[in-house]
């Protein structure tokens, strides 16, 4: 057994940065269902809400300016607070001892800093003894490379297509707030405010998420590309076309997969519903898949619609559906945290 990563403690010092936010509150939403060890729990955000106040477990907690706290003596810091507060805090927590789990994109690609998805590569975590800052991958990529290890385990992937049809929570509290309000202002004969999304995002659908790149590609679809390759340490030939779709809680994902040699529907359906983290529904016969609505709330990664594609030999499809706040950041971010103290 590998070295403990924090000295064995009763209970451990956790700061929640960007608690007030959609990540933040689902973070310690799971951080009280897991019964994670806290002896002393600090909630962190801008100075917009610091001196406002968070409940947990039913205990009222004073939200803490970033700008001004003093992150000495914190074990752990689980960061949502966007990539520009990570890049400027992060390594601040780190210098002072505090292992970070960052939600944001800021350090995912950095070579020198572990990208965990707990089921898929948890080795390396090792990364992060020298730096300390581990970084949690974006939400459509942690659900789909839980779909795609054990496959890959057991035939090495070629080549994945993957289109994905992405909840608005994934862009924080302000964007749930712009699909309620544009839903209502259009239900009600108004004109609708877009504030948050490139265009309206009720009764809509948007092939846009993050900035667009020189090649065509936007920036989350690029996440997806490159981040795959980097937790399962494979050069994986992926496209991904990422899409907004009008949903409050749930990512969804069209994944077809061509692989290295033999395989077939049935051998993915038993080595899918063999791993740990994933649940498979598919029955076609009874109309029974993965759907977002189900997703919500739920900690596992759905995959359903397993069908070989018959337009091209060793090739399948699958849908894979996780709510993208709980396993796509908080729980995953926690998981990680899991293992910094076991
Ligand atoms: P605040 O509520 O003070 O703005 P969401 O992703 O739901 O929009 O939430 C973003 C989270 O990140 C919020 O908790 C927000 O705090 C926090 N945050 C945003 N910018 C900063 C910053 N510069 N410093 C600290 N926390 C920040």
């Amino acid at each position: 057994m590998s070295e403990r990563f924090i000295e064995k403690k009763e209970g451990y010092k956790v700061a929640v940065v960007g608690a007030t936010g959609a990540v933040g509150q689902t973070m310690l939403e799971i951080l009280a269902e897991r019964k994670f060890p806290i002896a002393e729990l600090i909630l962190v955000a801008s100075s917009r809400s610091a001196g406002s106040v968070v409940a947990y477990k039913g205990k009222d907690y004073v939200v803490q300016d970033l700008e001004t706290f003093d992150p000495k003596g914190v074990d752990i810091a689980l960061f949502s607070a966007g990539g520009d507060t990570s890049k400027t805090h992060a390594p601040r927590f780190a210098e002072a001892g505090c292992y970070v789990v960052d939600n944001s994109s800021a350090w995912r690609m950095d070579e020198a800093i572990a990208l965990v998805v707990p089921e898929v590569n948890p080795e390396a975590l090792e990364m992060a003894r020298e730096n300390k800052i581990i970084a949690n991958p974006n939400c459509s990529t942690i659900q789909m490379v839980v779909a795609l290890k054990p496959l890959h385990d057991a035939v090495p992937i070629e080549r994945v297509v993957v289109s994905t049809y992405q909840a608005v929570s994934g862009a924080g509290g302000k964007a749930m707030d712009e699909l309620a309000k544009q839903t209502a202002q259009l239900l009600n004969a108004q004109s609708v405010d877009v504030n948050v999304f490139p265009a309206r995002i009720a009764f809509n659908v948007i092939p846009h998420i993050d900035v667009f790149m020189d090649d065509g590609y936007t920036k989350e679809e690029r996440k997806m590309m490159d981040e795959t390759c980097k937790i399962m340490g494979s050069d994986i030939a992926l496209t991904a076309t990422a899409v907004r779709v009008p949903v409050f809680y749930g990512h969804s994902e069209s994944i077809n997969i061509t692989f290295d040699g033999p395989m077939n529907a049935e051998k993915a359906r038993e080595l899918l519903a063999n791993f740990d983290g994933v649940c498979v529904v598919d029955d076609p016969a009874c109309e029974d898949y993965p759907m977002a609505t189900e997703a919500a709330g739920t900690d596992p990664v759905w995959v359903g619609r397993i069908r070989d594609d018959h337009s091209c030999p060793n090739s399948l499809h699958l849908w894979v559906v996780a709510d993208n706040v709980r396993k796509g950041a908080a729980l995953n971010a926690v998981q990680i945290a899991e293992i910094l103290i076991r």
